[in-house]
């Protein structure tokens, strides 16, 4: 299994430019489900999960042109995915437990298909992250639903049907997979508090083009009617508020200046709140944004959780880094995952000093992390463990690399352009 070496202690100083988000383009790859003609994506990042979603889409019969997936390594440039005719509707167990996101074919193929049995995903590193509200909001479409050996097992022989939707708890994915099904829907779908996330507004934008119509978008209140058939489309993803944000705090925990490109400044209000509130500026120059920290220390911050536009649980370990390093103590509320702190105790193995109470950490700032051997459980977390390695004095080993290769295109690449000291040991 790789792992990264870093040497901490270094500011980072230059231009990254980031990719396209990871989380627009799964359901948007799983959109050309929805069309027997061409859906061309570009933008799309080089991360494991868009290779793991082409192996998918392939096993289902999608033919994807843009170097997919071969041999495991992320597709690179422009995609063009073709649903013509499918030669299966199933999602096997090995790749929805590689990753949750598989689910997002239920809806596009139930839509079109009439069937789909995708696997029952299971528990996570950061929670048992069910898939019972898209299940339960299928069933209101009309699809017939049944459990058979931990899989999924969906019917709409008749095609399904326009209904009111009001979501319990706001779900990214049961959003994006409610709006793939109710395109294709006979009649009015509405979907009530539903996800308002960047990439959902993606997703629906994308749809649009390809045919579809939709209200109310970037909103909580999605109103579709559904059309007998989709076309291509070509969509360029949105830009990756997650991976912008966490160089950003890079930047600052370096003590560094970054000024980072491709991004969309508007999705990023919540992090820069926090983030000004720590002592970090942020602002928009030239078509990119301009981050420093400057010579003052950091102060702690109390940072919640929320759905968009609230702060991303995404974020949530990168900033506790960063606030590990603050002066004073800040107080961090995770209220959408119930088990994501399995950073904490390897921060704390780095010289940090944050206690877990419930939902809640308390992290108390120390003057500086010491670099130590760490080990990372999720995407996030992984970033979380870098970010420490980056300020930390000494050596940091970050290992079970795989977890960052998800999501983060070329991490190494572009950190060791800015400065950084980081390389990937290879087993
Ligand atoms: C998506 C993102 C993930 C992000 C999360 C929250 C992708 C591929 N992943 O995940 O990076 O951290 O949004 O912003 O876009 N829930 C249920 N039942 C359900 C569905 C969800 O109880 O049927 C709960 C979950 O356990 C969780 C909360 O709702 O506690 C939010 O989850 P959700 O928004 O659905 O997350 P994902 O779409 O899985």
């Amino acid at each position: 299994m790789d792992r990264i070496r870093i040497e901490g202690g270094r500011p980072l100083t230059g231009t990254i430019r980031v990719a396209g988000a990871k989380n627009a383009a799964l359901p948007l790859m799983a959109a050309s489900l929805l069309t027997d003609e061409i859906l061309a994506l570009t933008n799309v990042p080089e991360a494991a999960d868009i290779a793991t979603m082409a192996r998918l889409l392939d096993e289902l019969g999608v033919e994807i042109d843009g170097e997919a997936g071969a041999d495991g390594t992320p597709p690179c440039g422009p995609l063009r995915l073709s649903a013509g005719a499918l030669t299966a509707t199933t999602a096997p167990y090995d790749l929805v437990r590689k990753m949750r996101a598989s689910v997002l074919v239920l809806g596009p193929l139930l839509a079109r298909h009439g069937h789909a049995r995708v696997s029952l995903p299971g528990g996570c590193a950061i929670g048992t992250r069910p898939v019972d509200l898209h299940l339960k909001a299928l069933a209101q479409l009309g699809a017939e639903i049944e459990l058979d050996e931990g899989y999924i097992e969906a019917r709409a022989p008749k095609g399904l049907i326009g209904a009111h939707v009001v979501f319990p708890v706001t779900t990214v994915g049961g959003t994006e997979n409610l709006l793939m099904a109710a395109v294709l829907a006979k009649g009015e779908t509405v979907l009530a508090n539903a996800a308002r996330e960047p990439e959902v507004s993606d997703l629906a934008n994308c749809l649009c083009a390809m045919g579809a119509h939709i209200e109310g978008i970037g909103t909580d209140t999605l109103r579709i009617q559904g059309a007998d058939r989709l076309h291509g489309a070509r969509h360029a993803v949105i830009a990756d508020r997650i991976e912008t944000a966490s160089y950003a705090v890079a930047a600052a925990i370096t003590g560094g200046e970054l000024a980072i490109e491709g991004v969309a400044l508007d999705h990023l209000d919540a992090v820069a709140d926090v983030l000004a509130a720590a002592g970090v500026s942020l602002e928009a120059r030239n078509g990119a944004i301009a981050v420093a920290r400057g010579d003052k220390r950091l102060r702690g911050v109390d940072v919640m959780t929320e759905p968009f536009p609230g702060f991303p649980t995404d974020m949530q370990a990168q900033i506790m880094a960063l606030l590990a390093l603050a002066d004073g103590a800040s107080m961090i509320t995770e209220t959408i995952f119930e088990n994501r702190f399995m950073h904490v105790p390897e921060l704390n193995r780095m010289g940090a000093n944050i206690n877990v109470h419930g939902a809640s950490a308390i992290v108390r700032g120390v003057p500086r992390l010491s670099g130590a051997q760490v080990m990372a459980t999720d995407l996030r977390a992984s970033f979380s463990l870098v970010l420490a390695g980056l300020a930390a004095e000494g050596e940091t080993v970050v290992n079970r690399v795989y977890h960052l290769d998800r999501g983060y295109e070329r991490l190494e690449e572009k950190l060791t352009g800015c400065g950084a000291v980081i390389e990937r040991i290879r087993d």
